[in-house]
């Protein structure tokens, strides 16, 4: 029995699920979770959880109440913990030096005063959200400038979860990374975090490491992730020129042991909150200590994601005649990736701007993200229509413009939906998630992403 209780700054897609998980496996832990975000924190608390996740809304409501609890009042939840973890989100810096790259430090600086401020009793703090390497360094700076009596141990503990398989990913992660000075107070502070995990967790896949490895293990993993999807991505141009088909390339590549067969999928390109961000983030500090040739390496990565995105739109203009202008494209799905209402970073908000500066007639179809796709084109929205039905979306349409892996886009019926559409009918698929060669014996035209499209004109 522990008797400890947990709080967690910051209850978003990183801090609810984590914390829901932990109360799930820990009841004798009590977890409460904070947020400035009333809204968000109301829906928690009903049971209904503000984000969409697999599985998510069982898991929260098997402990909501018993031991597990939300609440909007930071200064109460700081004051009773033993334990507090930091997820709130750590945006690019959209000002001054290191703008567009760097991470925007000032809602983490000031999580730390808050802490310092009301803390009466030793904390553990546990820093989830993904931060610059030496970030905790500069907490510890806050919260030990008090010089009072309050004893605070800052652990690096980065969250690997993928949206979309959140639930999962923290029921049986690969992993799970500790981060901890190497003094006797750092390791004790290590092992209690350690006893957590280790309810449900095999020893052999927690790791611990010093505070600093842990933090760039962060950043590195997301930026090997990233560059992966790129590489593939890069040669889906070479195969839409050559007639190689870049599915096979990947089985290919992907069964070769040292390679690995996942993340090879072509497609639009990657978005989410997390890999651009923490991609920059790594240029930015390789700039900052003059390696301007890692920084330039790790830069690309990004620049084949833009450079994706603006493809799959060129392509789209060149086969629908040069001209979008005035044409019913239907945009069948928005959020970043599939099994998640989240659109931050989505290559279909770069897609969607670009055909809507074509002066293209946009309809936009999504189970989840309609809500978040309105927002991030709320100054455009007038020139769109937000449908939920694919049916009704790809009505009258021109083209459809598939740009994520809703499973749900795979059994659509298409032959209904060829009859619906203008003719010659268009598919340009940004996920590979089609079966084109179905689609072409309908009569669509269909436009692959690193294939040789399948045109009848
Ligand atoms: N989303 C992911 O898949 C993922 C995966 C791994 C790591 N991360 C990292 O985890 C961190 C959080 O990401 P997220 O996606 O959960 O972000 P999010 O925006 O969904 O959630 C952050 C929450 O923190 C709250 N918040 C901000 N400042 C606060 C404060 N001072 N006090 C109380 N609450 C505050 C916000 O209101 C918001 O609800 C980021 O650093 C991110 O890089 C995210």
């Amino acid at each position: 029995m522990s008797n400890k209780t947990i709080f967690c700054i910051g209850a978003g897609y990183v801090g609810g699920p984590t914390m829901a998980m932990i109360a799930h496996k820990c009841p004798d832990y009590k977890v409460i979770v904070g947020d400035i975000d009333d809204a968000r924190i109301q829906a928690w608390q009903s049971g209904q959880p503000p984000i969409y996740e697999p599985g998510l809304a069982e898991l929260t409501r098997s402990s909501i109440g018993r031991n597990l609890f939300f609440t909007t009042d930071i200064a109460k939840g700081i004051r009773d913990a033993d334990i507090i973890f930091v997820c709130i989100n750590t945006p690019t810096k959209s000002f001054g030096m290191g703008a567009g790259r760097a991470s925007d430090l000032q809602y983490w600086e000031k999580t730390a005063r808050e802490i310092l401020e009301h803390a009466t009793t030793d904390k553990i703090v546990v820093e989830k959200s993904t931060l610059p390497v030496r970030t905790a360094e500069a907490m510890e700076r806050i919260l030990r400038s008090r010089g009072g009596k309050v004893r605070f141990e800052v652990l690096s503990n980065p969250e690997f979860l993928a949206e979309g398989t959140a639930v999962h990913d923290l029921e049986m992660p690969d992993r799970v990374l500790i981060g901890g000075h190497e003094t006797e107070q750092g390791q004790a502070a290590v092992r209690e975090l350690a006893k957590i995990y280790s309810r449900w967790i095999p020893q052999e896949r927690i790791l611990t490491t010093n505070v600093w490895s842990s933090e760039l293990s962060k950043l590195a993993a997301n930026a090997f992730l990233a560059q992966r999807i790129s590489s593939i991505n890069s040669l889906s141009a070479l195969c839409e020129e050559t007639e190689a088909d870049i599915n096979e390339i990947a089985r290919a590549i992907g069964m070769d042991q040292r390679i690995g067969a996942k993340f090879l999928k072509a497609g639009v390109g990657f978005g989410g909150s997390c890999f651009k961000k923490d991609i920059l983030n790594m240029v930015y500090l390789c700039e900052f200590y003059g390696l301007q040739e890692v920084a330039d390496y790790w830069a690309h990565v990004v620049e084949i994601n833009d450079y994706q995105v603006d493809r799959f739109v060129r392509n789209l203009l060149v086969h629908l005649f040069n001209t979008v202008a005035d044409k019913r494209i239907a945009v069948l799905g928005f959020a970043f990736k599939a099994d998640t209402g989240d659109t931050r970073e989505s290559p279909a908000i770069r897609v969607c701007r670009k055909l809507v500066e074509e002066r293209a007639r946009l309809v936009i179809s999504d189970p989840q993200a309609l809500e978040n796709a309105r927002r991030d084109l709320a100054d455009v929205a007038d020139r769109i229509e937000f449908e939920p039905d694919p049916y009704v979306a790809t009505q009258d349409a021109h083209a459809i413009a598939l740009l994520t892996d809703w499973a749900e886009y795979r059994h659509l019926d298409y032959e209904r939906i060829f009859k619906g559409m203008v003719q010659p009918a268009f598919v340009f698929d940004g996920r590979n998630l089609l079966d084109h060669h179905k689609l072409y014996e309908i009569g669509f035209n269909v436009y692959p992403t690193g294939k040789a499209p399948m045109s009848h004109l």
